[in-house]
């Protein structure tokens, strides 16, 4: 017994050293952390309970029976983050290269069930050369049982990937499955063929980091939401990020403390610039309207013309989507339609109420958009916030033009409560556009053209240019001054804190995908 005891304990031993501190060298010499090191930092103190560290693979081929590492190439366990339960894994790149074999799928797949019994998060720190070359389709049945697990847990549990590592070819479904993807700088890479084979068949030259780095995915293909400096800095993007979700699809974000004060925000008095072919920054709304610092954006650097994330008002956490006039003047197109979709569609799992901000010309003309599906693509954006039960509000800034007016979360398509500010401009499209077709003829034939123009775009812009229409119809609840924003939109999420909807029947909706 006292022998058994002994082994064990070395296993142990063994485990938490990684295996030997050549080991670590190595991981630390490409500027990452070791597995044990990432479950450190990522949760609380002491808080850590590893699940299955005996497990070994029972691979007998090509010699593997003579090279057993504990674990497996994975640390799994559960443990807490700011005091609430969250599960994990770790994939350790220093056994064989971090490779996913049959047990080490067994064992991510283990926590995973636990977490949605449980109703936790659940949170996968990705290092891995993929599957186990050496077992072949073991190891394939392995990454499909994980991803099998994705998607049924998806919308039950939040699921939040972070890409530390390698992560390839078949590998790169989970994460896409998860909700978020965090990838660090430099150290990591995605991608479904890496360089070797995209130059045998296309002959193009390209590096693993211009092909599938955190740069290329967060501002070109949007498979990353988040990009990190180093793996300190993707654990604490994880972390925050986490504060602001709930541990399951029946609970609610914790709420903050926050005493009410007077919430009046001179500086939204001055947004919106005299001209409205000007931009400005709608970030600088969300600034003034949510909670001091409070701001977390997803997706930063992709679709920058529509900006999403999350924040805090009077303690509470919302999902904001809104357009953003400093990027192609706000335009709704193909990546920003897709960009806001997906997000409406996690905050509705997920109860967490939307802000939609609007001031939107209209979705992007063009061949290439028409060609790549801003048809199907714009519905995203209309079929997801259509479908959202959560609580809705709306603010108009400025431009709600066309059909982005409806798609925007308008009164029309299920929104709570609709707000709009004096400078709102509702209506078909800009005034200049509407004159030029509608007083086609007038206009040509007068005397002075130009003027006639000007005078007819005045006459437009008067009646439909502003919010008090829409207002009138009760399509809008409120035109409210810039300055009280803050306060109005308090005061409506809390009325709104207890909604409860329930769409009709379904199996599912058939979202346009
Ligand atoms: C077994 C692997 C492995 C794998 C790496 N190793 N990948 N062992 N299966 N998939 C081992 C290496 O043999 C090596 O072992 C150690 O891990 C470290 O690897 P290195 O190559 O020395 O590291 P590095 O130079 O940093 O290169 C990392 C790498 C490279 C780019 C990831 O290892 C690589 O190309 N690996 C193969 C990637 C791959 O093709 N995977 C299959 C993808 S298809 P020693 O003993 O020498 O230290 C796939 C299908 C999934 O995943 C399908 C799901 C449906």
């Amino acid at each position: 017994m006292d022998k058994k005891l002994e082994l064990l304990k070395a296993k142990q031993d063994q485990a938490k050293l990684g295996g030997g501190q050549q080991r670590i060298d190595k991981q630390h010499a490409k500027g990452k952390l070791t597995a044990e090191e990432r479950i450190h930092f990522l949760l609380d103190a002491g808080s850590f309970e590893e699940i299955g560290m005996l497990v070994e693979h029972r691979n007998t081929d090509f010699g593997m029976e003579n090279q057993k590492f504990l674990r497996d190439g994975v640390i799994t366990g559960y443990g807490t983050i700011g005091g609430r339960l969250v599960y994990v894994f770790a994939q350790d790149f220093t056994v064989f290269g971090g490779s996913l074999s049959e047990t080490h799928a067994e064992k991510i797949c283990k926590v995973m069930d636990l977490a949605a019994k449980t109703g936790a998060p659940f949170i996968g720190l990705n290092d891995s050369g993929g599957a186990r070359i050496q077992e072949g389709v073991d190891s394939l049945g392995g990454y499909a049982d994980i991803f099998y697990r994705n998607t049924i847990f998806s919308g039950v549990i939040p699921q939040i990937s972070a890409i530390m590592g390698p992560c390839a070819g078949g590998a790169v479904y989970s994460p896409a499955i998860t909700d978020f993807t965090v990838m660090v700088e430099h150290t990591s890479y995605m991608f479904v063929t890496g360089p070797n084979v995209v130059k045998t068949v296309t002959n193009e030259e390209v590096t693993s980091e211009e092909l599938g780095g955190a740069s290329a995915h967060s501002t070109k293909s949007g498979v990353t939401h988040i990009t990190a400096a180093n793996d300190i800095d993707c654990i604490e993007k994880l972390k925050q990020l986490l504060s602001y979700i709930p541990q399951n699809n029946k609970e609610k974000t914790p709420k903050l403390p926050y005493e009410l004060g007077e919430e009046i925000r001179e500086e939204l008095m001055s947004i919106i610039p005299e001209s409205a072919n000007q931009p400005y920054d709608m970030r600088e709304v969300i600034k003034g309207i949510m909670d001091t610092d409070s701001f977390y954006e997803i997706h930063k650097d992709f679709a920058e013309n529509i900006v999403v994330g999350f924040a805090r008002i009077a303690g509470r956490s919302v999902g904001i989507v809104a357009n953003q006039p400093m990027f192609l003047a706000g335009v709704l197109d193909v990546n920003s339609s897709r960009k806001g979709a997906r997000f409406v569609r996690f905050c509705d799992c997920f109860n967490i109420p939307l802000l939609v901000l609007v001031d939107v010309p209209g979705f992007l003309p063009g061949t290439d958009q028409e060609w790549n599906g801003i048809i199907v693509n714009g519905a995203k954006l209309l079929y997801a916030l259509s479908e959202a039960t959560v609580p809705r509000i709306t603010l108009i800034t400025r431009k709600a033009y066309g059909g982005a007016y409806d798609v925007m979360n308008s009164k029309h398509i299920g929104a709570d409560m609709n707000f709009a500010w004096p400078t709102a401009e509702i209506a078909v499209m800009g005034a200049k556009g509407a004159s030029e077709i509608i007083f086609k003829k007038e206009i040509k034939e007068a005397a002075d053209p130009a003027a006639k123009l000007l005078e007819k775009e005045a006459e437009y812009s008067e009646k439909f240019a502003t919010p008090y229409r829409a207002a009138q119809r009760g399509f809008i609840d409120e035109v409210i001054s810039p300055k009280f924003s803050r306060r109005k939109l308090i005061k409506a999420f809390a009325m709104l804190e207890n909604k409860v909807m329930e769409l009709p029947k379904r199996k599912h909706g058939n979202i346009p995908l």
